[in-house]
C-alpha cells in the first residue's frame, strides 16, 4: 500500500484508551461515573461507543507526550492540546469532560466531542478542524451503525451524541448525529448511498424545528428516484434521548409509524403557514417560495407530482406553472 499514515491517528488512539482507561481508573473518576448513570448510559453503551473521561486538570495528556516534541506538536494538530501563542504554554483542551470519541467511516479515531459533568458553559466541547477532522463531513455513530448485520431500512438523524447512544441503547440502533453543525446535502447523499430512507427527528425546541426546514432543503438535491426523507417532530421540551427513556422503544417506534410526516406533507403544510392562501397574493407567494425549491429535486416524477400539488393549492393550471418554473430568457 502507497496510503501514506497520518501520524495524528496514532494519537487519537492513544488519548482514546487513555479517557477510556481514566473513566475505569482514575481518582476523580466517580463523577463521570455518577454522571453517567444519572443519564442512564449502560456500561454496554460506554463499551460500544469508547466513552472515556478527560479527567480536571490542565496537563494529563500533556504529561504523556512531555519528552517528545514531535509528539506534543501532532498532539496539537490533532486538536487535543492548545498551544497559547502568548505565554508559549500547552494544556490540554479537554480537561473534567465526558467524552465522545468520533470515529471515521473505517472506525479510526479523528476526533472527540466533551460534555461537562454539571451544568457549565460551553455545555459541548468538540475537537476544532484538523487535517483528518472535518465536522461537516463526519457523522456521530456512523461507524457503529454500520457495525450492525443486516440489512438498512431507514437511518434516523438526530442533533446529540446522547441522542444516538439513548436510541442504541433501546435498540433502535439506527441513529447518526451531525456533530453540532446544520445537515448538509453531502451528508444526505451519504446516507442516501447507505439506506433508501432517512428520517429526521430534531428535539422539540425552535433550534430543533429550524433545523429540519434546513434538512428539508439540503435533502431536495438528493431525492433521486426511489430515496426519501421523512420527519419526526417531537413534543416541546423532548428530545430523542429524553423521549425514548419516558416512554420506551416500543412507543417511539409507534411515534415513528404514525406521527412521521412525508417530506412533502411537511413542505406544503409549512409553506401554507406562512402564506395566506385567501388572497390572490399569498397564493403567488406560495409560488413563488416554492417553484425554486421543487426544481432542486432530480427524480423527475416526484418533482411533478409536487407540482400538480402546487397548482390545485395555489389554483394555478399545472401549463402555466410549469411556464413559470421555465422563465423565458431575458432580453438580450
Ligand atoms: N452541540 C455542540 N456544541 C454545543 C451545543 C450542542 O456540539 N455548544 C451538539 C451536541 O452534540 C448536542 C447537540 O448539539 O448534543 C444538541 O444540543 P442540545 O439540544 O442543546 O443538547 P442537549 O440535548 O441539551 O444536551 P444534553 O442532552 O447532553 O444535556
Ligand atoms: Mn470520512
Ligand atoms: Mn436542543
Ligand atoms: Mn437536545
Ligand atoms: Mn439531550
Amino acid at each position: 500500500r502507497l496510503t501514506q499514515e497520518s501520524p495524528l491517528y496514532g494519537l487519537l488512539s492513544m488519548a482514546t484508551q487513555f479517557y477510556q482507561q481514566s473513566l475505569k481508573q482514575h481518582p476523580a473518576r466517580q463523577a463521570a461515573v455518577d454522571y453517567l448513570k444519572k443519564r442512564g448510559i449502560s456500561p454496554q453503551m460506554v463499551q460500544a461507543f469508547a466513552l472515556g473521561f478527560a479527567p480536571p486538570g490542565w496537563d494529563n495528556l500533556h504529561k504523556l507526550v512531555q519528552a517528545d516534541q514531535a509528539k506534543q506538536q501532532s498532539l496539537i494538530e490533532a486538536g487535543l492540546l492548545v498551544h497559547n501563542e502568548g505565554s508559549g504554554k500547552r494544556y490540554d483542551r479537554f480537561r473534567d469532560r465526558l467524552m465522545f470519541p468520533i470515529r471515521d467511516h473505517s472506525g479510526r479515531v479523528i476526533g472527540f466531542g466533551g460534555r461537562v459533568l454539571g451544568d457549565d458553559k460551553p455545555k459541548y466541547l468538540n475537537s476544532p478542524e484538523t487535517a483528518l477532522f472535518h465536522k461537516s463531513h463526519e457523522l456521530y455513530g456512523l461507524y457503529e451503525l454500520r457495525q450492525k448485520p443486516g440489512k438498512l431500512d431507514e437511518i434516523l438523524v438526530v442533533e446529540g451524541y446522547l441522542d444516538v447512544i439513548a436510541l442504541a441503547q433501546a435498540g433502535l440502533c439506527n441513529a447518526v448525529a451531525t456533530l453540532g453543525t446544520a445537515t448538509s446535502e453531502q451528508h444526505i447523499k451519504r446516507l442516501l448511498r447507505l439506506a433508501p430512507s432517512i428520517l429526521f427527528c430534531f428535539d422539540g425546541d425552535s433550534a430543533g424545528r429550524k433545523a429540519a426546514w434546513r434538512a428539508l432543503e439540503a435533502a431536495l438535491p438528493a431525492l433521486f428516484d426511489g430515496k426519501r426523507t421523512r420527519f419526526l417532530f417531537l413534543p416541546d421540551g423532548e428530545d430523542p434521548d429524553s423521549l425514548v427513556r419516558l416512554e420506551g422503544a416500543d412507543a417511539f417506534r409507534a411515534r415513528i409509524e404514525e406521527q412521521s410526516l412525508s417530506l412533502t406533507d411537511y413542505f406544503f403544510s409549512r409553506l401554507q403557514q406562512e402564506v395566506n392562501l385567501s388572497s390572490l397574493e399569498g397564493k403567488a407567494q406560495l409560488v413563488n417560495l416554492a417553484l425554486p425549491l421543487l426544481q432542486k429535486i432530480p427524480s423527475a416524477s416526484l418533482q411533478v407530482l409536487m407540482r400538480q400539488r402546487l397548482a390545485q393549492l395555489s389554483g394555478l393550471a399545472l401549463e402555466q406553472l410549469n411556464q413559470l418554473a421555465q422563465p423565458n430568457l431575458p432580453a438580450k
